[in-house]
């Protein structure tokens, strides 16, 4: 059914428009994020849509089409935990442009998720970052005019998800769902806000960027991400610096030394905050390099940095899991050029580069050997980087 006919059923009127954001995939750079680091993610063909109209009561109702309860919530009654599960995500959005000084009213929304749900592809951002674009442009805010005011929408919808959800992420995956743009992928500079569009010419060059869904269980608002942002912020006010992006390659060595100096820092173990800043060092020059083999057309070596992402990602930041451990070194060895988990981690996808002919080798021996070591079947598809945020109807 249409998502207007849907709209129509539920509220009794037609939307005033349609909007849509989508998910992502980071290609490389991870959990650099809230290190003042660099990524770069590309938007996946895969969107969430809300058709959407203003209400005149200051009230938000929002309905899922996978889901038939419609929340309902006056816009001063939202706060962390209101309204819980979902919805948060949604209304989120309203009260963090209020907060942000935008004279935002009620609405009706119907929402329709096409991003895999839990898989780590950022299905809430896309959540978010719809509900953001229809309310700018129903409210008449502007926010998806040019690149700046985009940027405004990100840490709204940032502010959404860290205050109202309670998942207190690092903006990569708004930023990629708003400043995202087709066949590019986008160069996040998280120290000063900057991004550059890197050509992804993907197709041209006979490759295909396969999305791996482990379905192993993974969820942002579990402890584990934020462990790792704190051990991060506690390393960084060790070492003396306002975050991890000021600490370079040739300095680990003595980084390692400070931190063991003080043997724990606020009881943790200084070998591991020393492996967790090498991960976050390594990984922003792997950003780095990556661009330049990219606009090299160099795909052997952009594998390779994938392949080393993963083992920092695994041993140095230890964010990974038996089944994406699996799942990539399949890939690897049926002929992908390399894989890395991709998002938080701790389940949830895996991204693999693979020459177009050996696809079906790569998807074949991969499903075989996790239904073999009793994991879920993995979910593939093919990926290209699609367009950010933007009104459809
Ligand atoms: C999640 C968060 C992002 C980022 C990644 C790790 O996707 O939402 O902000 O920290 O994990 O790179």
């Amino acid at each position: 059914m249409q998502l207007r006919t849907h709209f129509a059923e539920t509220f009794g009127r037609a939307p005033e428009g349609v909007w849509s954001a989508p998910g992502r995939v980071n290609l490389i750079g991870e959990h650099t994020d809230y290190n003042d680091g660099l990524a770069l993610p590309i938007a996946l063909p895969q969107r969430t849509y809300a058709a959407a109209a203003r209400r005149d009561d200051d009230r938000l109702r929002v309905r899922s089409v996978q889901t038939v309860e419609v929340v309902e919530v006056a816009l001063d009654d939202i706060g962390p935990g209101t309204p819980g599960g979902w919805a948060a995500y949604a209304a989120g959005v309203p009260w963090a442009l209020r907060e942000a000084g935008y004279a935002v009213g009620g609405a009706d929304v119907i929402l329709d998720g096409r991003v895999p749900l839990g898989s780590g592809l950022s299905s809430s951002a896309a959540l978010e970052c719809a509900v953001g674009a229809a309310l700018s442009d129903l409210y008449g805010l502007g926010l998806l005019a040019d690149d700046a005011n985009r940027r405004r929408l990100v840490e709204v919808c940032r502010r959404a998800e860290n205050d109202i959800a309670g998942a207190p992420t690092g903006g990569m995956d708004q930023s990629a769902s708003l400043l995202a743009t087709a066949g590019h992928a986008l160069l996040l500079d998280c120290r000063d806000g900057t991004t550059e569009q890197v050509p992804f010419p993907i197709d041209e060059a006979e490759l295909t960027l396969l999305v791996i869904d482990t379905r192993a269980e993974h969820a942002l608002v579990d402890g584990q991400y934020a462990a790792r942002r704190t051990s991060c912020e506690r390393a960084a006010a060790a070492l003396g610096v306002p975050s991890l992006r000021e600490i370079e390659p040739a300095d680990l060595t003595t980084a390692a030394t400070r931190l063991g100096a003080e043997g724990h820092v606020e009881g943790e173990s200084s070998e591991v905050l020393a492996r967790r800043v090498r991960h976050v060092v390594t990984e922003i020059a792997r950003v780095r390099e990556a661009v330049a083999v990219m606009r090299a057309g160099d795909w052997v070596e952009l594998g390779r940095l994938f392949t080393a992402s993963h083992a920092s990602l695994r041993t140095d930041f230890e964010v990974s899991c038996p089944e994406l451990d699996l799942v990539t070194a399949a890939a690897e060895s049926a002929g992908a050029l390399g894989a890395r988990m991709t998002g938080g981690g701790f389940g949830g996808s895996a991204i693999a580069l693979v020459p177009k002919e050996l696809v079906e080798r790569v998807t074949e021996l991969l499903k075989r050997l996790a239904i073999d070591a009793g994991f879920p079947e993995p979910a593939t598809f093919a990926v290209y980087p699609g367009p950010g945020a933007g009104r459809d109807d």
